[in-house]
């Protein structure tokens, strides 16, 4: 494993040398030979198979697909390809002497969603009128409306932005912790990105994912002491959560920068319950590097692991945590080297790690992408964008949000809910959540590095839907 505090270009070099070692077989003479002939016949069988799939019909293909998914359920209603059909207004009327000074630019829809006076705002800022309300039920109970306000059960909007769930098993009960920022929105610096001063850590308890008690502000931002790393003027995003069975401790891990992101580092916090308060331990620049969007995961065997942006966000890094969960250990790999990917949240499914991150354009949405690793420590791979439906629009703007976490849905292993941040950066408040379901299943599109053109992992898809639940029942099969 890479120790952090070896020098930048020999660690690319081992790693180059790395993947060509593996590769290599180390054997004797009379074993060469016998690798040879297996190498040989494997070649073939690959070319014989390559050539097989070339022609063979259509509708073969599909059973071929649904053969290697048979295995998976599927959710006909989550799996509707939903369209959308936006149509951009025409520019407005403007005076020819205007029009001859500046010509109207063609505006796309990523334009048209980053103005604030946009006559289609409404599609992606629906009006309050549209509320999610979970104490009104009716025939839209349990339904979320992606991108809609969403209250919880007290009737205010929730404030949970950049945000995790956490499912307590002791409880039974899932806490949905993020980023509380019903504050206004400025600009501290004229180039500055739109913020919002610290205000703390929200968190939200439910049994069914849908109707969200507040449970109040489990970590306080610093209103006096500057020097703090949360004292309000700085920056606390992503906060995630999860349980240390050992220590039977809350950890709290987030983004914490100050105002102008050049602290670049991660904070901790712990607390006895999920509820808090949690107290604020300590910030540091894992393994000695930068670190602006991150996430945590715990594993099945309870190794839990901090993943980041560094290098300027060229690269992102995972490392394994401490087993109190306090700290990262001298355990880290480099991973989508050069990618500049960020927003990463992290999924396990049948023993491999998916990931979907964002690319790096602040509070404007881009493209999504999926990568795939069989071990956590990499090497990861990037399969492509994970969305589906919508318009062509849509699927490069990653329904116009920004990745945050993805969360399991008990009893169907190939079930997940993509958590997502539609960042309104005119009133950062006012950002959405948009919540849909992503699964895990078929075959990849696009033909990966290490497997000579067969799929090695199976296909991540996030459908989008104006409208949609989790199969009944998915609550009571825990
Ligand atoms: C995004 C990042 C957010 C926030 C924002 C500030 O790229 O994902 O968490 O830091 O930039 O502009």
């Amino acid at each position: 494993m890479l120790n952090y505090l070896g020098d930048k270009k020999d660690e690319r070099m081992k790693m180059r040398n790395r993947y060509r070692k593996s590769t290599a077989l180390r054997c004797d003479a009379g074993s060469r030979c016998l690798i040879s002939v297996v190498i040989g016949s494997l070649m073939g069988c690959i070319l014989l198979l390559n050539l097989y799939s070339a022609i063979r019909p259509a509708d073969e293909i599909g059973q071929h697909i649904h053969l290697r998914t048979s295995h998976h359920l599927h959710f006909p209603e989550l799996e509707e390809v939903e369209e959308e059909n936006i149509q951009i207004p025409p520019p407005r009327k403007r005076s020819p002497r205007a029009t001859k000074r500046r010509p109207k630019k063609t505006t796309t829809l990523i334009d048209e969603f980053l103005d604030e006076d946009s006559q289609i705002r409404h599609k992606f800022f629906p009006d309050q009128k549209t509320s999610i309300d979970p104490m009104i039920t009716g025939n839209d109970s349990m339904f979320y409306y992606p991108g809609r306000v969403w209250l919880d059960t007290e009737g205010n909007p929730i404030q949970a932005h950049g945000g995790g769930v956490l499912f307590d098993e002791r409880s039974e009960t899932y806490y949905w912790y993020g980023e509380y920022k019903d504050g206004p929105t400025y600009h501290a610096h004229k180039k500055g990105a739109a913020r919002v001063d610290i205000i703390g850590v929200g968190c939200y308890s439910s049994k069914d994912l849908w109707t969200w008690k507040n449970e109040g502000i489990v970590l306080t931002a610093e209103e006096t002491d500057e020097t703090h790393d949360l004292h309000k003027s700085n920056v606390l995003e992503r906060p995630k959560v999860i349980y240390n069975s050992r220590t039977r401790k809350y950890v709290m891990w987030m983004h914490i920068d100050d105002v102008n992101y050049t602290k670049a580092s991660v904070g901790v916090a712990i607390s006895d319950y999920p509820t808090g308060p949690f107290d604020y331990l300590y910030s540091k620049r894992p393994h000695g590097c930068d670190s602006r969007d991150m996430t945590i995961f715990k594993d099945d065997d309870g190794t839990a692991y901090l993943i980041y942006s560094s290098e300027d966000n060229s690269e992102l890094h995972v490392g394994s945590l401490s087993e109190d969960y306090l700290d990262v250990t001298n355990v880290a790999r480099r991973i989508l080297i050069g990618q500049h990917r960020e927003a990463p949240a992290l999924f396990k499914h049948q023993g491999t790690y998916y990931m979907v991150t964002s690319g790096c354009t602040g509070w404007a949405p881009n493209e999504a992408l999926t990568h795939a690793a069989e071990s956590i420590m990499g090497p990861w791979e990037t399969m492509g964008n994970p969305c589906m439906g919508g318009n062509k629009m849509f699927r490069l703007a990653t329904f116009f949000s920004q990745s945050t976490f993805v969360l399991p849905v008990p009893s169907y292993p190939n079930l997940f809910i993509f958590m997502a941040d539609r960042w309104n950066p005119a009133d950062l408040r006012d950002s959405r959540y948009l919540w849909l379901p992503l699964m895990v299943g078929g075959l990849v599109d696009e033909p990966l590095d290490y497997n000579f053109g067969f799929p090695l992992w199976s296909r991540v898809s996030i459908y989008w839907h104006r409208k949609w639940r989790l199969p009944q029942g998915w609550n009571s099969l825990k």
